[in-house]
């Protein structure tokens, strides 16, 4: 089966055919980070008109690449949400009338349930049930995963999600935005035990974060020290990683322990950061853990993990409503 899948939650216009809900056949992403730069964040109402600018050329370009003719194509699935609606309604609105045009159903998807599914888009997709920490833009969670399509959540931000506080700490410090990958550069040139940031880990039963705190503490250190020269830039960067990382690494370990799953996946945004990422293979593994995390590609936001969650949805038969509408938030997000 060949799903068509396409993603505009966000600020990446994406689309993906995949099969078998395993093979990426093609995956256009077109990036928006120029559009956003200067304003040092996404601006909505940029985002929409740059989906609407961008999203026919990238669904053709990902059939074209995928060599696959439309009358191959078995459906199309499509985010319907959380994200910015102004966004999700570009993709949504789009995948609908080619879902109609070619006669095919239309699978509604949800992003995060995307995001998890990224993993098994990998040559080593963990075996259920397995625990999956959710990192990213928007979200900082943390599931127990029992099938492609269903999952409990275990515990979730109460505040700002991780890769909110990697966003803002890199504005603090001047680094521009999107900041993850910049404060993730920097932070191997510095010294990640020079400067103490609190580690907020809540209960430490339980699975929920909190990350404004380390926001105000690391404002605060830049504020209480007057003119930060250059040099101590990447000792910052270094620190505050390294104190999200303590948490992120405790808490899904302790997750999985609590689960009995030795099975860990690891996906989102943040998942990318190659620190988070040597830092999960070291300490989880030392304990008995297979830790899984998709390449840098399927991190960020793409359509192959729409794809492949849709098609998961079209083995069990459930396809969806002509009628359906966005949502920007989930029950469950
Ligand atoms: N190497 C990295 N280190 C840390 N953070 C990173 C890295 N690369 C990207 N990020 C962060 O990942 C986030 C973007 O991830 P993603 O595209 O999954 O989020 P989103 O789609 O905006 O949010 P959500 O999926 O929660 O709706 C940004 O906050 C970005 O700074
Ligand atoms: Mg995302």
């Amino acid at each position: 089966m060949i799903i068509l899948g396409i993603e505009t939650s966000c600020d990446d216009t994406a689309a993906s055919l995949v099969s078998e809900g395993t093979e990426i056949l093609s995956s256009v992403v077109s990036s928006q980070i120029e559009v956003h730069h200067p304003y040092g964040g996404i601006v909505p109402e940029l985002a929409s008109r740059k989906h609407i600018e961008a999203i026919d050329y990238v669904v053709n370009d990902a059939i074209k690449k995928s060599g696959i003719s439309l009358n191959r194509i078995d459906a199309v699935a499509v985010t319907q949400g959380p994200g910015l609606v102004g966004s999700l309604l570009v993709g949504f609105c789009f995948a609908k009338g080619f879902a109609y045009a070619l006669d095919r159903p239309c699978v509604c998807v949800n992003h995060l349930e995307g995001h998890i599914n990224s993993v098994f888009l990998t040559s080593d997709p963990p075996p259920f049930p397995f625990v999956a920490l959710l990192v990213s833009g928007g979200h900082t969670s943390i599931y127990h995963v029992k099938s492609y399509t269903e999952s409990d959540l275990m515990g979730q931000t109460r505040d700002d999600a991780a890769g909110e506080a990697f966003d803002k700490v890199s504005k603090m410090l001047g680094l521009g935005y999107p900041g993850g990958i910049v404060i993730d550069r920097l932070a191997k040139k510095g010294n990640s035990q020079s400067i103490r940031f609190p580690r907020s880990y809540l209960d430490k039963s339980k699975f929920d974060f909190s990350f404004s705190g380390i926001k105000t503490s690391v404002n605060r250190y830049i504020q209480t020290h007057g003119d930060i020269s250059k040099e101590q830039i990447p000792d910052i960067a270094a620190s505050f990683q390294e104190a999200v990382i303590d948490v992120l690494t405790y808490k899904i370990i302790t997750a999985a322990n609590k689960k009995k799953c030795r099975h860990i996946a690891v996906v989102g945004g943040v998942a990318a950061n190659s620190r988070l990422r040597a830092r999960l293979l070291k300490d989880a593994s030392a304990e008995g853990f297979h830790v899984h995390i998709p390449p840098m590609d399927l991190c960020g936001d793409n359509a192959a993990m729409i794809a492949a969650t849709g098609y998961h949805y079209m083995v069990k038969g459930i396809t969806s409503d002509i009628n359906q509408d966005v949502y920007s938030r989930s029950k469950n997000s």
